[in-house]
This record gives structure tokens, C-alpha cells and sequence, in this order.
């Protein structure tokens, strides 16, 4: 019954019954796309997560796509649209299952501390020019069967809800929510809305994380997701830090 109620987004769709990874399809193609253009996979035989790890993508049980997107913005301003997307999903996810889904800052969506959803933004960009961006989202929706290396750490929302999600129904509330603050965004420039639905739904925030980058890991406490879509945090020692969703992960203490 839940279409896609969009003006941009998604107005072109690109389906796939297999592919090696809809971020690797939606790079080979972005220059020849207008913004908006979304790919989508009953399943991936290469997906890929951030640092290099593979993302499993077992045919018709999960979500994998790739918004290609092209808002006139700096480089350093890449890391805001996984901010967006992270919204967006948090919210989708809410809307069609109830699940309490909360935003695991930068790019997890975790549902009782297990991870449902990646994001995986990948762009291409000169010095003060992003030529495209692509936005990839797996949300694990009806998998049952999680590899064992994951089991621990990563739910789905069937495994939550204990019943069939319609992948359907959560492309569209992904893309529908998604529209609306990517649009304030290219259109004034600040992220008031997104940032307010990352604080309010974030499961990090005045909690004890490890902050892991590159092989260091340190402790610290998140105290504030900034304006811009960063985390601050404070070390053992008292001092604060502002960090970068690039190559940092997080993990609760
Ligand atoms: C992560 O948490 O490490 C990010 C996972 C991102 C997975 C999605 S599935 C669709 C898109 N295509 C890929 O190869 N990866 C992203």
C-alpha cells in the first residue's frame, strides 16, 4: 500500500536480480546519473561494509541499495549525508515494524544494542568539488540465519518483530523520509531535523565507548553530536575531541 511519494530520489530505479555490490554498480555509472538515481539488489555476491569487510547479502532476505547523489557541497562535507541516511532508516525502521531502532553513531542502526542496518557512503571528489556521492544502506530484514562470525553482534528485524517484514514496505518509508532532509540539506545547508532525529534516537550519547581507528582504541564518553553531524567526546584524561565519521568505529564499553 506504501509507495514512493518522492520528487527526486528514487525517481530512477535500477533492480537487480544479483550483483557483485550495488555501491560498486552505482560508482561505474554515477557520472552518467542524476541525483536520486537508487540500485537495487535482491542480493549481493560482493558486498562490502566499511574498513575493507564484507557485508553478507543472502538473496531476498535483506535490504541492499545505493542512492547515487550529487548536492554541490565541499569534500569534507561527505560525511553528512550517512547522518541523513541514518535518520532516514532509524525512522523507516520505527515507522513500519514499532521496533525501538536507535542510530549507533556514525552509520549503524542498532535495535536492543544489535546492529540491523550499514551505511557505506563512498564518494568521488576534487579538492573543493564532490562529483558524486553513493549512499549504501543493508538493513538485515528477514534473515533468520545470521553467519555465526556476526551472531553475537547483529540482529534482523524478523528476528525482533518475530514475523515477515515486507522489504517493500521499508524501501519506500527509506526513501520517502530520506527525500525531505537531504532536500533542507542541499537547499539551506544545515541539518537541524536530521541532527535532532541522531540526538533523540542516538544509542551512544553520555555513554562509554571505545573509539577504534586505525589500531588504537580509546576510551572515551560521547557528550554531543554537533551541528555539523559530529561526535564529541571526552577522554579519561578530561580532554574533548570532536570526531570524524571517517575510519572510526565505536563500540559500547
Ligand atoms: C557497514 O556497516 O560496514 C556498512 C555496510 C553497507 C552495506 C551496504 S549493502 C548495499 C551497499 N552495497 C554494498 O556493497 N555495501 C552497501
Amino acid at each position: 500500500q506504501s509507495g514512493i511519494n518522492t520528487h527526486k530520489i528514487a525517481t530512477g530505479i535500477i533492480h537487480f536480480d544479483t550483483v557483485d555490490s550495488t555501491n560498486s554498480y552505482a560508482k561505474s555509472i554515477a557520472e552518467g546519473q542524476q541525483t536520486g538515481t537508487v540500485i537495487i539488489s535482491e542480493e549481493q555476491v560482493g558486498g562490502r561494509g566499511r574498513m575493507g569487510r564484507q557485508w553478507s547479502s543472502p538473496r531476498g532476505e535483506g535490504i541492499f541499495m545505493s542512492i547515487i547523489l550529487k548536492p554541490k557541497i565541499s569534500p569534507l562535507e561527505g560525511s553528512k549525508l550517512t547522518q541523513i541516511a541514518a535518520a532516514a532508516v532509524c525512522q523507516a525502521i520505527r515507522k513500519v515494524t514499532g521496533l525501538e531502532a536507535k542510530i549507533k553513531w556514525p552509520n549503524d542502526i542498532v535495535i536492543e544494542g544489535k546492529k540491523v542496518c550499514g551505511i557505506l557512503t563512498e564518494m568521488s571528489a576534487e579538492l573543493n568539488e564532490v562529483h558524486y556521492l553513493v549512499v549504501g544502506i543493508g538493513v538485515n530484514v528477514n534473515n533468520t540465519d545470521l553467519p555465526d562470525e556476526i551472531k553475537d553482534k547483529a540482529t534482523s528485524l524478523k528476528v525482533q518483530l518475530g514475523k515477515d517484514i515486507n522489504r517493500r514496505d521499508v524501501v519506500c518509508a527509506i526513501i520517502n523520509l530520506f527525500e525531505p532532509l537531504y532536500d533542507d540539506f542541499v537547499q539551506d545547508g544545515t541539518l537541524e531535523k536530521t541532527i535532532e532525529i541522531c540526538r533523540k534516537e542516538s544509542a551512544v550519547l553520555g555513554k562509554s565507548i571505545i573509539i577504534l581507528q586505525k589500531d588504537m582504541e580509546v576510551k572515551a564518553k560521547a557528550i554531543e553530536i554537533t551541528n555539523e553531524g559530529l561526535l564529541k567526546v571526552q577522554y579519561e584524561d578530561g580532554r574533548e575531541d570532536m570526531i570524524i565519521s571517517g575510519e572510526v568505529s565505536i563500540r559500547g564499553e
